[in-house]
């Protein structure tokens, strides 16, 4: 018997809230006026959180080419925006979990699959001449895409297992089997999840429409949208992450290599090298 939306939207008000330290991140990333000194401020009061964020400031990932031990100065060598990321990225990959007894793939996999769109979302920003703090908003709304699938699965592994077989054997559009199972699809409750935490609409949206590519009306946000859905498509053409899926639906690929202007035959060498990017950004995962 399917579940009922509101069963399934239950789940996430049931999400655990943020730390006092990230519900005070957010808000200043929320609050135009608010400077790289007041974020600063909030991050250095909190010591574990100060730690996690200079060790990715220091990953391979950033490729500073020096050992950077101060939030001042990482905000001088990288700016406000990818601080602001790195901390929403870290707040939640830290508040979601994953099972690693789901069906069809470990909790680690799915984290690598999320970082492989990330990181491909990235480079299709670079390609589009989005400047360097600009990116890395890409990057974290390519990690965070899935979030709403990640909730599913915690809660109804089974049902969800059932549905994705799909992906795994060649067949319909998952989707809209979960929205029949579950009254909703990962990416709607996704958002809902980036709603709960006052993810900033950059984020929110790509989470919402990676999969429909609906118009936002923002063609700033829509290109955001679109990234995602072409980094998605490839990590899974790959098989960065999760394997053995035989259903990689690329239906709406045309709409989203047109709205970023990209060539199909441009996809392929744009993503040379993108298995060792997703090695360096590891550090992501790190809890
Ligand atoms: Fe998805
Ligand atoms: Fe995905």
């Amino acid at each position: 018997m399917p579940f009922k939306k509101e069963e399934t939207i239950r789940h996430v008000d049931e999400l655990p809230a943020y730390s006092s330290t990230i519900s005070k991140i957010m808000l200043i990333a929320n609050n135009p006026k608010a400077s790289a000194g007041d974020l600063i401020q909030v991050i250095s009061l909190d010591p574990l959180m100060t730690t996690k964020v200079l060790g990715l400031i220091n990953s391979a990932y950033f490729n500073l080419g020096e050992k950077v031990v101060s939030l001042k100065r990482v905000v001088i060598m990288l700016g406000f925006n990818t601080i602001k990321n790195v901390a929403i990225g870290l707040a939640v990959v830290s508040s979601v979990k994953m099972r690693n007894d789901y069906r069809w793939f470990s909790g680690d996999q799915f984290w690598e699959h999320c970082l492989g769109v990330g990181i491909g979302a990235k480079i299709i920003a670079a390609h589009a001449g989005v400047s360097a703090q600009d990116q890395d908003e890409y990057f974290i709304a390519g990690l965070l895409h899935d979030v709403g699938k990640a909730v599913l699965i915690q809660h109804n592994p089974d049902e969800h297992a059932r549905i994705s077989a799909a992906d795994f054997e060649p067949g319909s559009v998952k989707t809209e089997l979960e929205e029949e199972e579950f009254g909703i699809d990962h990416a709607e409750l996704g958002g809902l999840v980036a709603k709960k935490w006052d993810l900033p609409t950059s984020l929110l949206e790509p989470i919402r429409l990676h999969h429909s590519l609906a118009p936002t009306g923002n063609p700033t946000v829509d290109r955001m949208v679109s990234a995602v859905h072409v980094a998605n498509y490839v990590c899974n053409d790959r098989e960065i992450g999760i394997k053995n899926r035989c259903g990689t639906s690329g239906h709406k690929l045309r709409d989203a290599l047109n709205c970023l202007s990209i060539g199909e035959n441009d996809v392929a060498p744009l993503f040379t090298g993108l298995e060792k990017k997703v090695e360096d950004a590891r550090d992501f995962l790190k809890n």
